[in-house]
């Protein structure tokens, strides 16, 4: 096959700089127990009596302590606390275990604790009358003790700094006491303090997120934005100020319990942590069991007003000034606003999606509105910045799918996925078949402003959906091939693209894009991109003309995505069996002929 290539100046044409980006949904523990880098689970206690206070566990017999909870908490959006009534005492007939009896916390399937590291332990208690409690990390078991803290009480905060002294990645944190007495627990926090800029983001999936060069983040969701019910959907105003007086909610579209640690100042934090713009997913007062008529969405209108005030208001405006509290006074750079999720089929969304549109516009007229309803396939009956479309297919219909914004209004796919059979959980197949979806992006990127892959990221102890893009648990990580294929478009976003023809294309089978950019001053780089799905080598000779003398073919690499097989998956185990292995390319030039390994980008 042949690639001809016209990189002349008249020909480029300026991709947006908004391009690629990342999505965030809490799915899959992505937050909770992932980026989020709290180690308890559950810190809050479960809001409802009677509670679950699972994970939470219990040290001893019932001939030794009693745990329950009630109302007494001092936070008035969650008011339940954790009760123990130790029975046991220091002395006498119904003497205490020799380490005690009291509760533990094993966070998400074990915390992570290293030697070394530091953590922040913050809890609140209260006890009739002043008592001796330790607070420990310890092995899954209770007998190796890592860090540990003894402390007098009676009401307090308890803030408090542990350096381990081992690694164990299945440990705990428990709360014990060895005289009787009875003593209330609240919001248990431990943090490792060596979080992103000591801003709550687990340093390594924060790295991983960093190393995709996101020119947008689009949060807190997908399905988890509406809920099953609206009682359950993300609301956000509980999210934000002091940790520890946030409730918590169920997310009950992937069912479990979150915290709300990560809530909405957070994911602006984030945005602002990656260098990317946010996409701010608001409920359009639609869940996937019920919706708020038309006549009654005033008061999400509202909600949605106060949260743009919240991210752009001054610190003197009653919301700008919570955001000031929370240490950010300089407003957050928010200019997207999507109303619901996957919402257009729904009876009250166009009604809804108005007031919503109409309220924004008044009072923030540069903020990009984004509908749920499909452009690509009809016109709109109401006014949007941009459209939103999600892509989950086979690996042959996105292949198939590079022409599908040819003639389309602005739009952003903001969530795209290969999954069924073809994808497994992360294959090579998935990944090429998405690049050469994303190719075709590229190509389109006159209307096409925006895409992100979808899920982001997947805790390996709660696989709700597949493939995603980062696998971890408490201690590891991987990409998985859909990772470090996006890695390839990492520079596509404000580069300029050329047009480009491939002649004798067998069977279709192979798409390619070229693009140009400004690395500094005095770096630019061109790039070809070529995806090849045959099942075997495809010889291709590259053929650019008017490329400018300032792209040097001295410092030209070849990078390539494959393995043996297009099944292929990344695992624990084999972590790096399918990556983008980079080689140098002598042979780089305006004329150049490469060899495209069968299954490869
Ligand atoms: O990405 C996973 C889910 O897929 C999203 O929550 C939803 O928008 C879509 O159906």
């Amino acid at each position: 096959a042949t690639l001809l290539i016209d990189a002349s100046p008249q020909s480029a044409k300026k991709i947006p700089d908004t391009l690629f980006g990342i999505f965030f949904e809490e799915i899959n523990h992505a937050g909770a127990g992932g980026l989020w880098a709290e180690l308890v689970n559950n810190r809050g206690i479960v809001p409802n009596i009677p509670s679950n206070i699972d994970p939470w566990s219990i040290i001893g017999n019932e001939s030794s302590v009693i745990v329950s909870t009630d109302r007494s908490s001092c936070f008035e959006l969650n008011k339940v606390a954790l009760k123990m009534e130790v029975v046991c005492d220091n002395e006498g007939p119904n003497t205490c275990p020799p380490g005690g009896v009291g509760i533990y916390n094993p966070g998400f399937w074990g915390m992570n604790i290293q030697e070394g590291k530091t953590y922040k332990v913050i809890l609140y208690i209260r006890s009739l009358g002043p008592v001796n409690i330790s607070v420990s990390l310890t092995s899954s078991d209770g007998l190796q003790t890592l860090a540990s803290s003894r402390i007098h009480v009676e009401l307090e905060e308890i803030e408090l700094i542990l350096v381990s002294k081992a690694t164990n990645k299945d440990s705990r944190i428990q709360l014990t006491s060895n005289a009787k007495g009875i003593i209330w627990f609240d919001q248990v926090s431990v943090m490792p303090l060596d979080t992103y800029k000591g801003h709550g983001f687990r340093q390594d999936l924060f790295e991983m997120l960093a190393d995709l060069k996101p020119r947008f983040l689009r949060f807190p969701g997908g399905s988890y934005v509406e809920g099953s019910w609206l009682s359950n959907a993300f609301r956000w105003k509980p999210t934000v100020g002091p940790w520890e007086e946030r409730s918590g909610h169920f997310n009950d579209v992937w069912n479990y319990w979150t915290d709300d640690g990560l809530g909405y100042f957070e994911f602006l934090q984030l945005a602002e942590d990656l260098g990317a713009t946010p996409v701010w997913v608001f409920n359009s007062g639609i869940s996937h069991n019920d919706e708020i008529d038309t006549l009654d969405i005033s008061s999400f209108v509202k909600d949605l007003l106060d949260s743009i005030e919240f991210a752009r208001g001054s610190s003197s405006s009653t919301w700008g000034s919570v955001r000031a509290a929370m240490g950010h006074p300089k407003p957050f750079d928010l200019k997207y606003v999507a109303i619901g999720n996957q919402d257009c089929s729904k009876k009250n969304y166009i009604g809804n999606y108005n007031k919503f549109y109409s309220a924004l516009k008044t009072a923030y007229p540069d903020i990009n509105v984004i509908t749920n309803c499909d452009a690509s396939s009809g016109r709109l009956d109401h006014p949007a910045d941009l459209y939103d479309l999600h892509v989950y297919t086979s690996a042959n219909s996105m292949i198939s799918m590079a022409h599908h914004f040819d003639h389309t209004p602005r739009a952003f796919v903001s969530e795209y996925a290969v999954t069924g059979r073809d994808a497994g959980r992360g294959s090579l197949l998935a990944a090429l078949a998405q690049a050469a979806f994303l190719i075709g992006l590229e190509v389109n990127s006159d209307v096409v402003e925006m895409a992100s892959n979808a899920p982001l990221l997947v805790n390996d102890n709660d696989w709700r959906f597949t493939p995603d893009a980062i696998v971890f648990n408490s201690w590891q990580l991987y990409g998985t091939p859909t990772y470090w294929m996006q890695q390839f478009f990492t520079e596509s976003s404000g580069a300029v693209i050329f047009p480009i023809k491939v002649v004798s294309n067998p069977s279709n089978s192979l798409v390619a894009s070229a693009i140009k950019w400004r690395c500094s001053e005095d770096e630019i780089y061109f790039r070809v991109k070529v995806v090849n799905v045959l099942a075997k080598t495809v010889s291709v000779k590259i053929s650019v003309a008017g490329l400018d003398a300032s792209v040097n073919p001295l410092m030209s690499f070849k990078t390539v995505l494959t393995s043996i097989n297009p099944m292929d998956e990344n695992s624990f185990g084999e972590p790096e069996k399918v990556t983008a292995k980079e080689m140098s390319f002598p042979s780089a030039s305006t004329e150049m002929n490469a060899l495209l390994p069968a299954h490869s980008l």
